[in-house]
């Protein structure tokens, strides 16, 4: 397909692309809290919660945009490796939450009386430091990152390429 041929995502794509972007940006706030003020780790469980949606609706997602990868603009070299970074940090985050939190065998993660991750037999230490390592520093890449492809998709818009249309729909 070429550049101009594409006119939108598809809806689905559209759906997980904003409402995956609402969660980030709730993930941004609590850990914006948790930095002001130990206090607000009350707020640990929605991190959570919101953490493993994440990574179901990410999987999904990916799926999704490969199934339809003949289906999507044609991107600079640099656009497709931004978006494949996101992708990667959209899944290996939640991830090594997930896995500390079912490694640390400190019991489930348990909403509305709902097992969102059941917790090990017995302490998984590889899981744990992998967790203590990783989550929170590629947490923040992420951010960083999300912020990034913000500030380029406004960039290209104000350019005139009108790239907001596509994710906004016909
Ligand atoms: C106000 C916030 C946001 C705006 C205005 C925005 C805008 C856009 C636009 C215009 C595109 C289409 C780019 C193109 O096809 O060249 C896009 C794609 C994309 N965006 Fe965002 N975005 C936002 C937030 C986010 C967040 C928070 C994430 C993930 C952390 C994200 C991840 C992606 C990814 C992975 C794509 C590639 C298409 C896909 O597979 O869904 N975006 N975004
Ligand atoms: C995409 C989803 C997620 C993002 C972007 C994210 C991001 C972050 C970030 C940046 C921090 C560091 C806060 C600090 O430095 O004080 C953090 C902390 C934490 N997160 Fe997540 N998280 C996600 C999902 C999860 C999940 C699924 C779990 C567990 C089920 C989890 C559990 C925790 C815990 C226990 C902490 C405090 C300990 C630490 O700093 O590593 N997170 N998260």
């Amino acid at each position: 397909m070429k550049q101009d041929d594409f006119y939108a995502y598809g809806t689905i794509s559209r759906l997980l692309h904003w409402s995956m972007a609402l969660c980030f940006f709730f993930m941004m706030a609590t850990v914006i809290a948790f930095k002001i003020d130990e206090e607000y780790y009350s707020l640990m469980i929605y991190h959570k919660v919101t953490g493993v949606l994440l990574l179901a609706l990410g999987a999904f997602r990916l799926l999704w945009a490969m199934g339809n990868r003949k289906n999507r603009p044609h991107s600079a070299l640099p656009v497709k490796l931004g978006h494949a970074l996101l992708y990667i940090l959209m899944l290996t985050v939640p991830l090594l939450g997930a896995l500390r939190q079912y490694g640390a065998a400190k019991g489930a993660l348990e909403f509305m009386g709902v097992t969102l991750i059941p917790a090990a037999s017995s302490k998984v230490d590889s899981f744990v430091s992998l967790g203590n390592q990783f989550h929170g520093e590629l947490g923040i890449a992420l951010f960083v990152v999300m912020i990034g492809h913000i500030a380029m998709a406004v960039f290209h818009q104000i350019k005139g390429e009108k790239i907001m249309q596509r994710m906004a729909g016909r």
